[in-house]
């Protein structure tokens, strides 16, 4: 008995091992386990050190008015590295169209041009200086060509920081696609807010925009954005406001209104704009054919509207267009009067053409008393104030351009494909202080299983795996039990056949001993040694996949058409990129039309309005 007994603890040992094995395996799938649930959420603290979802981020403003159409609220931005000339500081105009960023090029401030023309250019980005600068080539951007405001440039690649360095409100991408531009189309740099990739044709893959790159390396909690662009005439000048992955809740009045993006994507942030009413003057009716689609896009300054609406808007406010000038220069006398008068103008607008929900954006006369600068005007001509307003010619051009963003605030949000305008709030209080609110992505939400790429799977791994361990806890049960069973009714037999023997061998022994022969040895029996440590070795694949991109642009290889600046020559300087731009093929670059995943390729009917006469 002694002998089978010192069994026993073997089949404890096995019992407990087992289930320890077992219930080591289902804490896999047990949340309230503090090993973490989902192997992504391991990556994603591995990544950011932020938690899982990372947040929105406001962007701190340059704290400068300027522009040569403005004045204009701008944008912190670094450009470049190394030891050459270090960080580059740079400013610029936020574009809600733009998909990279525009700088102005050491050829843009040629000798003799205006005074300080660096800063007052928002400042330099001298490429040569940047030990981290990839250079391309020549290209256009392909935006606001609709306008005749298509403009081209060196492109490259440099690391780009938005936001002061070091301020906690910056955000960094590595690989930026940089244009270094020298014409004065646009005065100050752009950086383009639209994620939509960038196709530079010669390339085999569309070029990742900003925006989805702070996405993928989980900087932002979503491809999203809110901006409105601020103005100097309220509470003695409000900054503009910039969130990433989110928007500032401390900066609008909240409505209902959702629109979606227009299905052309090089005009994706299109509203119905039904009516345009003024308080004062007459007519007061400004858009008098009714209603129009028109796109939001802070790129350029003005207002785009039909004639019938600039000819509304002349007879209200007594305004005329300068044909030499290309604007509606306002004198003097005119100013003071239209200030005096101080009419609203409340443009309403809908995501339907006509009837349906609308918002109401009132901007007050001071929205459109701007001032021109050189090279608009010449150097030394006293300041001039010009009413930001267009004849387009068509619908391709109706555009609803920065002036009427210092009023109002846009929320644009690329996964879900919609956007919200609403009217800006100018309480002290609230301006003065933020309230940043995440827009999360459908692809960081831990218990969602909607997910594009790598995620999903990885869920489904889990469910998998919590099935598996139910089902062999159930099987392991059966089977220990019958095992157990088994292994009794064995060591019973056992143990008869043992007593029997051992009963045969004491009357052996005993005869034995009786006749002196020697006592036969009886082994024990061997113990089952258990050749497991308990360690569960589980491998996690979670696998951030790139979002697949599928987009097309066209080239024009027959567009050389680089406006020269003042008789300068533009040539590149040296480091292998001396290209004289007249013997360099300038590429048109239809960036605006590669897509963000899951939109429909849709082209634009782009059109040159032949505007020009900036110099
Ligand atoms: C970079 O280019 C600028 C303007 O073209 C020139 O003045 C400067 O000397 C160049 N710097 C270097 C390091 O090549
Ligand atoms: C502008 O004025 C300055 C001094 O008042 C003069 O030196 C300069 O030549 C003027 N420039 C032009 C383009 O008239
Ligand atoms: C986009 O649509 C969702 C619902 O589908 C809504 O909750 C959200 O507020 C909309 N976003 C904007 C910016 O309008
Ligand atoms: C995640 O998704 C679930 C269901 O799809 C939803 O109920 C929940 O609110 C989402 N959470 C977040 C943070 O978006
Ligand atoms: C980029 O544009 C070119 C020219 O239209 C096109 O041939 C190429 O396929 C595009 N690249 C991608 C990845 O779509
Ligand atoms: C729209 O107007 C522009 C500028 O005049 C012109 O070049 C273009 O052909 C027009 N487009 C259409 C579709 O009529």
């Amino acid at each position: 008995m002694k002998k089978v007994d010192s069994r026993h603890p073997n089949f404890a040992l096995l019992a407990v091992l087992a289930a320890a094995q077992l219930s080591h395996a289902s804490s896999l799938s047990t949340p309230s386990s503090s090993r973490p649930r989902n192997p992504w959420t391991i990556l994603m603290r591995r990544d950011t050190e932020k938690g899982p979802i990372p947040e929105a981020l406001s962007i701190a403003p340059s704290q400068y008015w300027e522009g040569n159409d403005g004045p204009w609220s701008t944008f912190p931005l670094q450009v470049g590295s190394g030891a050459v000339g270090g960080l580059q500081n740079v400013r610029v105009m936020i574009s809600t169209a733009a998909t990279a960023i525009w700088t102005i090029a050491s050829e843009g401030c040629p000798d003799g041009y205006v005074e300080q023309c660096p800063t007052v250019r928002g400042g330099l980005f001298l490429r040569n200086q940047s030990l981290t600068w990839v250079p391309d080539s020549i290209y256009q951007t392909g935006l606001e060509t609709n306008l005749g405001l298509d403009s081209s440039g060196y492109v490259g690649y440099d690391v780009a920081t938005l936001g002061w360095q070091g301020s906690g409100a910056e955000m960094t991408n590595e690989h930026s696609i940089i244009w270094n531009m020298a014409d004065s189309n646009y005065w100050i740099g752009v950086f383009g807010m639209n994620p939509r990739p960038t196709n530079l044709t010669d390339f085999s893959s569309p070029q990742t925009s900003f925006m989805q790159s702070l996405f993928h390396s989980k900087n932002i909690p979503s491809v999203s954005y809110g901006y409105t662009a601020g103005n100097r005439y309220r509470l003695d000048g409000v900054y503009g406001s910039l969130t990433l992955g989110g928007y500032d809740g401390n900066r609008f009045i909240p409505n209902d209104v959702t629109f979606p993006f227009y299905e052309d994507i090089s005009r994706d942030l299109s509203v119905n704009l039904h009516a345009i009413a003024t308080s004062k003057g007459a007519p007061s009716n400004l858009l008098p054919d009714g209603s129009i689609s028109i796109f939001i896009d802070s790129t350029v300054p003005e207002l785009w509207l039909p004639e019938s609406a600039c000819a509304a808007f002349e007879e209200a406010f007594g305004i005329q267009y300068d044909d030499d000038m290309n604007r509606y220069t306002i004198s003097s006398s005119t100013r003071q009067r239209l200030l005096t008068q101080d009419a609203g103008i409340t443009f309403m607008i809908g995501p339907e053409v006509n009837g349906g929900e609308t918002v109401d954006i009132t901007l007050p006369y001071s929205a459109f008393d701007l001032q021109l600068g050189f090279p608009i005007i010449s150097v030394n001509s006293s300041s001039r104030y010009y009413f930001p307003l267009q004849r387009a010619a068509n619908s391709t051009q109706y555009t609803l351009g920065r002036t009427f963003l210092q009023e109002a605030y846009l929320i644009a949000d690329y996964e879900r494909q919609n956007f919200s305008v609403s009217q800006c709030v100018w309480e002290e209080e609230k301006v003065s202080s933020q309230k940043v609110v995440s827009i999360i992505s459908s692809h960081l939400n831990t218990s969602s299983i909607s997910l594009a790429d790598g995620r999903a799977k990885v869920e489904g791994k889990d469910e998998a795996v919590s099935r598996a361990v139910i089902a062999g806890v159930a099987v392991a049960a059966v089977v220990f039990v019958a095992l157990i069973g088994l292994m009794m009714f064995f060591f019973r037999r056992r143990n008869a056949a043992r007593k029997r023997r051992q009963a045969e061998l004491e009357e052996q022994e005993k005869a034995a001993r009786r006749a002196d022969h020697v006592i036969p040895h009886i082994s024990h029996p061997v113990g089952g040694e258990l050749d497991n440590d308990g360690a569960a070795v589980y491998e996690i694949s979670a696998r951030s996949k790139a979002h697949e991109i599928d987009s097309h642009c066209e080239i024009d290889r027959n567009k050389y058409g680089y406006s020269e600046m003042q008789g300068q020559e533009f040539i590149g300087p040296g480091k292998g990129f001396a290209t004289e731009i007249g013997s360099t093929a300038i590429y048109e670059l239809a960036g605006s039309d590669a897509q963000v995943p899951e939109l429909e390729a849709t082209r634009a009917g782009r059109q040159r309005s032949g505007r020009g006469g900036f110099i």
